[in-house]
């Protein structure tokens, strides 16, 4: 298993992080230093930038993220994404990175069920979000989960190694082609997945009336498509609460009519089709 916090690299001269008791400094002249937080995170967001703070989601979105996917309903997401990473690895002990990992739900899925089936594995969450990566470390803690760790960090300038990630997730996150293409070993995998052409096809309806079928996620040039598959199950939200933290995390909170989200509001529960677009991506 890789080392804590391993593979990282200084947001600002480029070399390489080690961990010394509660801190990570850099081999650089310099020796900037970053103190691991008491939540258990590394913040690595390059300091003084003034679009970082707009980078990530905002605290409303986090907070229901977490409390929808605390409930289990995208579980069968984790899974499909776990066993997919196992089988572009084959044997090999895997290190993975998940690229906006929001509060590291799927991290810790995906590191718990490659432990459960005894394969070697640690990851790293990065999300710009550090509210995001104080509950992703948070979470990791609570399952007893110790291979793997969360930063906040800007994944259109991840401050990690070249070629030094066997896998890397992409989850419902903008994808980072160059910056995948740079950290991803030369027989590593991208595996991207996007919500389907009737993700949410019910609350859709609610929300638009007749609602445009998706038109699905484009993947990044320079990458070869190696597998493809959907993952397609109907989950039944059973109050009002469940349904508007689901609502909170889509897009459609930001930009559904008014009338939509009325309508949305006032359904006390809803029977929704959960539709996602898993593609493994090689270089
Ligand atoms: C829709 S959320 C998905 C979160 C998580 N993968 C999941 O499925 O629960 C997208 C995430 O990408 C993060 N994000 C967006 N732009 C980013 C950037 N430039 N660097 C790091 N994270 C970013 C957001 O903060 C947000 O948490």
């Amino acid at each position: 298993m890789a080392a804590e916090f391993a593979h990282l690299l200084c947001p600002l001269c480029g070399t390489p992080l080690t961990k010394d008791g509660a801190s990570l400094y850099c081999l650089g002249e310099r020796r900037h230093c970053y103190d691991i937080a008491a939540a258990g995170y590394v913040n690595l967001l390059p300091p003084g930038k003034k679009n970082n703070a707009k980078a990530g989601d905002d605290k409303e979105m986090l907070r229901c993220r977490s409390r929808f996917l605390s409930g289990g309903w995208y579980d069968p997401i984790s899974k499909t994404a776990a066993r997919l990473g196992r089988e572009a690895a084959g044997d090999k002990e895997i290190f993975f990175t998940d690229a906006g990992c929001g509060e590291g739900y799927h991290t810790c899925q995906i590191a718990h069920r490659l432990q459960k089936i005894g394969h070697p594995c640690s990851g790293i969450g990065v999300d710009a979000a550090k509210s995001g990566a104080a509950a992703g470390a948070k979470l990791a803690k609570n399952m007893g989960l110790t291979n793997v760790q969360f930063i906040a960090g800007n994944i259109f300038a991840i401050p990690l190694q070249d070629q030094s990630t066997d896998i890397i997730y992409s989850i419902f996150a903008p994808i980072p082609r160059e910056e995948a293409m740079r950290i991803l070993k030369r027989d590593g995998a991208l595996i991207v997945a996007s919500a389907g052409r009737e993700h949410l096809w019910e609350m859709r309806c609610l929300l638009y009336g007749q609602p445009r079928v998706g038109e699905g996620v484009k993947m990044p040039a320079g990458f070869t498509v190696a597998h493809k598959e959907t993952l397609s199950y109907q989950i039944h939200l059973p109050d009002q609460n469940t349904l508007s933290c689901l609502f909170t995390m889509t897009p459609f909170y930001y930009r559904c009519p008014i009338e939509g989200r009325q309508r949305l509001l006032a359904s006390d529960c809803l029977t929704v089709k959960v539709e996602v677009d898993f593609t493994v991506l090689t270089l």
